[in-house]
This record gives structure tokens, C-alpha cells and sequence, in this order.
């Protein structure tokens, strides 16, 4: 790894809006042998199965649809073509567990960024995501409870963010995500554009936003690499906190939550509450309906794909 900088091009107007507002920032980390193609072609080939999500999504314009799939047996370099001809999206999660190169990048940035925001606290965690996608690739919009970045590597992409505030997401729809991990799912009307900052970003570019804003993605007729980063400190840990419990306390127990107190004794009983009862069989129960893999790559026919049976 070099030594270089993240950020060569930051000033005092980045320090005031990060985390507050959505941002575009210029970076350096395109330009890591990390994501190289052929770098990515050997982490797509060995990458574990049960960390990465093949997606096949509608165009642009098309009614929503969702697969998801399996890479079968072509090579890295074979998935990148098939994904480069339209319709699908590779997202390999956790890619800082699986190759260290990537861990070290998103700290060296965080780092940075610490140093240059005051207030802005090291995260106590962050994990970071590979989305390789088609030039005609979408994600629907949604919202993430922890805090978001969105790193472009190759090729162009349209993002909205939304306010984080009613009527574009509510209390309740961050319960919702936060209870059973339906992000996708969040209400969407097309007037909501008109109330969305829109960014394009290319390689050397990357976004931050303000907590749970939502976003939609359009990629720009471009094949494209991007880094998604989540990471959480203190005060987003605490509001994760108070999104389950509250959920718990509208679902289970269907009493409308009062506050949504970060500290002080509701904050306390929350805590505990949703400590006690969030991996139990409930929620287990409300979280285990998963997609199943119902495709696969045609390694004979480049770009194909092949619906696998449905299982009993
Ligand atoms: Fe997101």
C-alpha cells in the first residue's frame, strides 16, 4: 500500500457537512492494485459463497424484479463480462473480512476523516462492500440504519438522497428495517425526486449523507465498480437501539413508541429490552423469510442465465 493521501482535495466546507448533509468528495482510492481488474477478476473466483449476492434487477423504467444467483463455474473475468452486458449486480459483502487490502484503505480513510471533522468519532466498526454493476443496474430506493458512504471506483452513477426525515422515511420505517431487514421495501413516490439532492458521481468520487437518509442508485450506461462503506459509532449505535425497541414495543406488544430518547431512563429500559428479546425466536422468526438462489451463470453462453429448480 502506498502512503499517499485519501483526500487531496478536502476543504473547511467538507469538515462542516459531513454527516450532516449529502456530499460529494474527491479520492485516491481508485487508484489501489486492490481494484485492478484482474485483482477483482481473483476476488470474484475465490470469493465465499455465502458472503457475496449475484442480483439480477428490471431496467431502468421496468417493474421491480429480484433474483438472486450463483456465479456457477465461469471465471472472474467471465462474471465481469456477463455483468458488463446488462441486468445484473455482483455485491460481495464484507469484502475487508476476506481480503485485508480493503479494511486497510477504509481505515486510512476514516482515519483522515477523523482528523479533519471535528466531532467526528473513529467508527467502532465499519464494513465494506464490492458492487460490481450493469450499466443498466438500479438500486431501488431504501435506507441503511448505519451510516453510509458510497466510493466510486469505474463507471458513473446517479444517486438521489432524500431527507431523513417524514414523509420520506418515518420512525416507523426505520423500525421496520431495523426489525426485520427490509430496506428495499420503503414506500416510494416519484414526486419524492423533486425533494432529492442529485449527484453523479465517477471514478475518484464518493458520497456521504446524513443518517438513514434514503437513496436510490442509477447507474449512467456505464459498467461500474463501487466500494459501499457502513460503519457505526455512539450516537448511530444508540439510535439502532431505540429503532428495535421501538419496533418491538409497536409489534409485539402494539404500543405506539413515545420517544425516541437516545439516553435517560427510557433509553435504559430499551436497551435492555431489546437486548433480551433480539436474538430470540421472534425476531429470528419475523427475519427468516430469505430470497432463495433461483439462477445461475451460463459459463457456455456469455451473458445467459440459467433458472435453477425451485426448491421443495
Ligand atoms: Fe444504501
Amino acid at each position: 500500500m502506498t502512503t499517499s493521501k485519501i483526500f487531496n482535495k478536502w476543504d473547511q466546507t467538507h469538515s462542516e457537512l459531513w454527516s450532516h448533509q449529502p456530499i460529494r468528495l474527491e479520492h485516491e482510492m481508485h487508484k489501489s492494485p486492490a481494484f485492478s481488474m484482474d485483482d477483482l477478476a481473483k476476488l470474484i473466483k475465490g470469493y465465499p459463497r455465502e458472503h457475496y449476492s449475484l442480483v439480477q434487477t428490471g431496467a431502468r423504467g421496468s417493474s421491480k424484479l429480484w433474483r438472486e444467483g450463483d456465479i456457477g463455474n465461469l471465471s472472474g473475468r467471465e462474471v465481469i463480462d456477463a455483468i458488463s452486458r446488462g441486468g445484473l449486480w455482483l455485491n460481495m459483502r464484507d469484502v475487508g473480512a476476506v481480503d485485508s487490502r480493503y479494511r486497510k484503505l477504509v481505515d486510512k480513510m476514516f482515519e483522515e476523516i477523523v482528523a479533519k471533522v471535528p466531532g467526528f468519532q473513529m467508527p467502532k466498526g465499519h464494513q465494506e462492500s464490492i458492487l460490481i454493476s450493469s450499466p443498466d443496474a438500479q438500486v431501488y430506493y431504501h435506507a441503511d440504519l448505519p451510516g453510509q458512504s458510497l466510493v466510486q471506483i469505474a463507471g458513473r452513477k446517479r444517486v438521489y438522497v432524500y431527507p431523513n426525515t417524514a414523509p420520506f422515511i418515518t420512525p416507523q420505517h426505520l423500525e421496520d428495517i431495523a426489525l426485520f431487514n427490509v430496506e428495499v421495501d420503503l414506500p416510494y413516490k416519484e414526486w419524492y425526486d423533486d425533494h432529492a439532492k442529485v449527484l453523479d458521481i465517477g471514478p475518484g468520487q464518493m458520497l456521504g449523507w446524513q443518517m438513514n437518509a434514503p437513496h436510490r442508485v442509477e447507474n449512467l450506461d456505464t459498467f461500474s465498480v463501487s466500494m459501499t462503506i457502513s460503519y457505526t459509532n455512539e450516537e448511530i449505535r444508540r439510535n439502532e437501539i431505540v429503532n428495535l425497541a421501538n419496533g418491538m414495543l409497536r409489534h409485539r406488544f402494539g404500543y405506539t413508541p413515545k420517544t425516541r430518547n437516545l439516553r435517560g431512563p427510557s433509553f435504559f429500559a430499551k436497551a435492555v429490552m431489546q437486548k433480551l428479546l433480539r436474538d430470540g425466536k421472534w425476531v429470528k422468526r419475523e427475519r427468516s423469510v430469505r430470497r432463495p438462489i433461483d439462477f445461475r451463470l451460463d459459463a457456455a453462453q456469455p451473458g445467459k442465465i440459467v433458472d435453477l429448480p425451485k426448491a421443495a
